[in-house]
C-alpha cells in the first residue's frame, strides 16, 4: 500500500487538470477521423510550399526565351507598331517603336511558398526618328511576386507587381490570385485601384498561361487590361497581350539574350544624356564570363517585411481542427467497460459497508495466510489507468461523480440490489468532504483504501 500511496500523491499532483482536456480527432476506433483526412486545408502534411501543393509549379519554374510577343490595340484590334513611350517629347522627333513581335526573357522562381516571375520585353526602334541620334531599343521590365494562401491548393496570391523601372516596392492590398488550373495553365484576374493623374481607376487583368507539355517546354501566355469609369461603371479594354515562349537552359537564355541586346542597339550606356534611363540601355551584361541578372528587372525588389506579409508560413492558419468526436462505437463500448467497472468498485464497498464485520474477517484471514506464505498481494494501477477508469464512469465528465451516476450505473448493470439505505452508506464512506458527489481525489483515496485482497477476489 506504501508504494501505492506514493504513486496516489504524485496522481493527485499532477494529473487533476488534465480531467477536462480535450479529445483528440483520428484516435483510431475511438473518436472520428480528422478533418485532415479528407480536407488538404487541415493537413499539417501539406506544407505552403507550390510545389508540394500542385505539380504545374515544378514545370513552370525555369528559364524562358519569348520568341514571339505581341501587344495589340484595344478598338481595333490590330498589332501595335507605332508606339511612342511617355519619356519621348511630344514633337516626334525621337521617332516611335515596333510592339509586335519582340523578344523577350523570363525566369519563373518558385521557392517554398514564395513564386516571382521577371520578365523584359524588348521592343524595336522604327529608325523613324528626325534627330541624327541611332535610337535604341526600349526595354520593358515586369517582375511580379507571389505567396501560397492558406488554401494549400497550389493557389498563388500576389505580393505586388513592378511595371517599368520603379524606385520603390509597394506591397498590394487586394486579395488577387492566379492558380493552376487542370495541369497545364496558370489562370488569374486580378483587380487593382490605380491612381492616374489624381483619379482613382480600377484596372483589371486576365491572364493565362498555357503549357502544351508536363515540363512546360512550350507555352502561351494571354493578358488582357480592363479599366472601369469610376463615374459611371463603364468598362474599356486597354489591350491585350499575347506571347509565345520557349524554355531553355541558362548557358542559351544569357547567349540569346545577348544577342537580342546587340541586333536591337541596346547600349552598355547611354548614347546620349537625353536617353541616359534604363530604359535604353543593357540592365546588366549578358556577355559577361559569369552573367548575373539582377534579382529584380523592375528595380526594387520585395523585401523580406514585404514577403511576410502574405507568406503564410509566418502567419496564423485559420484552418483548426475541432476537438475530436467520439464514434458512435465506441460511445457503446464505453458504458458497456464502465458499468462493468463501477459494478466491480461498487459491489466491493457495498459488501464492506453492509457486511463490514465478514469483510473485515475476510480480510485478516487473507492477511494472515499472504503472511504466513510470505506473498506480496500488492497490486497498483498506473495513474493513467485510474484516470480512464474515473473518466469511463463519469458520464457527463464534468469531473465529478454524482449519486445518480453511481446508483444508473449500478442499476443498468443489475447485478446487485442496493437500497437507498447502501447508497447512503457507500457515499458517505468514500465522499471525503461531505458534499455529496465523489472527485477524482476522492475516487483515488477510496479505491486507495480497499485492501489489495479484496481488489483480486471481489472484483
Ligand atoms: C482570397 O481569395 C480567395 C479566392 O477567392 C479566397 O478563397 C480567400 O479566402 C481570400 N482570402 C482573403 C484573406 O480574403
Ligand atoms: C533566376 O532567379 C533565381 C531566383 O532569384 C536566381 O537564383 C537565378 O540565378 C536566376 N537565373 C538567372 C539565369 O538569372
Amino acid at each position: 500500500m506504501k508504494g501505492f500511496s506514493v504513486a496516489l500523491t504524485t496522481l493527485l499532483l499532477a494529473h487533476s487538470p488534465i480531467l477536462s482536456s480535450a479529445l483528440k480527432c483520428g484516435i483510431k476506433g475511438i473518436t472520428e477521423p480528422c478533418l485532415a483526412d479528407t480536407d488538404p486545408h487541415y493537413d499539417e502534411s501539406i506544407g505552403y510550399a507550390f510545389k508540394d501543393q500542385d505539380a504545374f509549379w515544378a514545370a513552370l519554374e525555369g528559364l524562358y526565351v519569348i520568341e514571339s510577343a505581341t501587344e495589340y490595340d484595344a478598338l481595333t484590334g490590330e498589332k501595335i507598331t507605332s508606339f511612342t513611350p511617355g519619356l519621348f517629347p511630344d514633337d516626334g522627333s525621337l521617332g516611335t517603336y515596333d510592339r509586335s513581335n519582340n523578344k523577350g526573357f523570363v525566369n519563373n522562381t518558385v521557392a517554398g511558398s514564395r513564386f516571382y516571375t521577371r520578365e523584359y520585353r524588348i521592343a524595336t526602334h522604327n529608325s523613324d526618328q528626325s534627330v541624327p541620334i541611332p535610337m535604341p531599343a526600349l526595354i520593358l521590365p515586369a517582375d511580379a511576386f507571389y505567396t501560397s494562401t492558406f488554401e494549400k491548393d497550389g493557389t498563388a496570391r500576389l505580393l505586388g507587381t513592378n511595371a517599368g523601372f520603379q524606385t520603390a516596392f509597394t506591397a498590394k492590398t487586394e486579395n488577387n490570385t492566379v492558380a493552376p488550373v487542370s495541369g497545364n495553365t496558370l489562370l488569374g484576374t486580378e483587380k487593382f485601384v490605380a491612381n492616374v493623374d489624381g483619379v482613382d481607376i480600377t484596372i483589371e487583368t486576365y491572364q493565362t498561361v498555357y503549357c502544351f507539355d508536363e515540363t512546360c517546354s512550350k507555352s502561351n501566355s494571354y493578358r488582357e487590361t480592363y479599366t472601369i469609369n469610376p463615374v459611371t461603371g463603364a468598362k474599356d479594354s486597354t489591350g491585350f497581350s499575347k506571347a509565345t515562349l520557349r524554355k531553355v537552359e541558362e548557358q542559351e537564355w544569357f547567349e540569346t539574350m545577348n544577342q537580342v541586346f546587340t541586333e536591337t542597339n541596346l547600349p552598355d550606356t547611354a548614347l546620349t544624356p537625353a536617353l541616359d534611363s534604363p530604359y535604353f540601355k543593357k540592365p546588366f551584361d549578358p556577355a559577361a564570363t559569369n552573367p548575373k541578372a539582377p534579382e529584380c528587372f523592375g528595380g526594387v525588389c520585395p523585401s523580406e517585411e514585404d514577403w511576410r506579409t502574405y507568406d503564410p508560413e509566418y502567419g496564423t492558419s485559420p484552418y483548426v481542427e475541432p476537438p475530436g468526436v467520439l464514434t458512435g462505437g465506441f460511445i457503446a463500448i464505453v458504458s458497456v467497460a464502465s458499468i462493468l467497472i463501477a459494478l466491480a468498485i461498487f459491489y466491493v464497498v457495498y459488501k464492506r459497508g453492509v457486511e463490514r464485520r465478514e469483510a473485515r474477517l475476510k480480510e485478516a484471514v487473507m492477511g494472515s495466510i499472504a503472511k504466513q506464505m510470505g506473498m506480496t498481494t500488492n497490486r497498483e494501477l498506473s495513474p493513467d489507468e485510474l484516470e480512464e477508469m474515473f473518466n469511463s464512469i463519469d458520464a457527463d465528465r464534468n469531473g465529478n461523480l454524482s449519486r445518480e451516476e453511481i446508483k444508473e450505473l449500478v442499476t443498468k448493470a443489475g447485478m446487485v440490489e442496493m437500497s437507498e439505505r447502501d447508497y447512503d452508506i457507500l457515499i458517505a464512506s468514500i465522499d471525503l468532504d461531505g458534499n455529496g458527489t465523489l472527485s477524482f481525489a476522492e475516487f483515488c483515496a477510496f479505491y486507495a483504501s480497499i485492501p489489495v485482497q479484496d481488489n483480486f477476489n471481489d472484483a
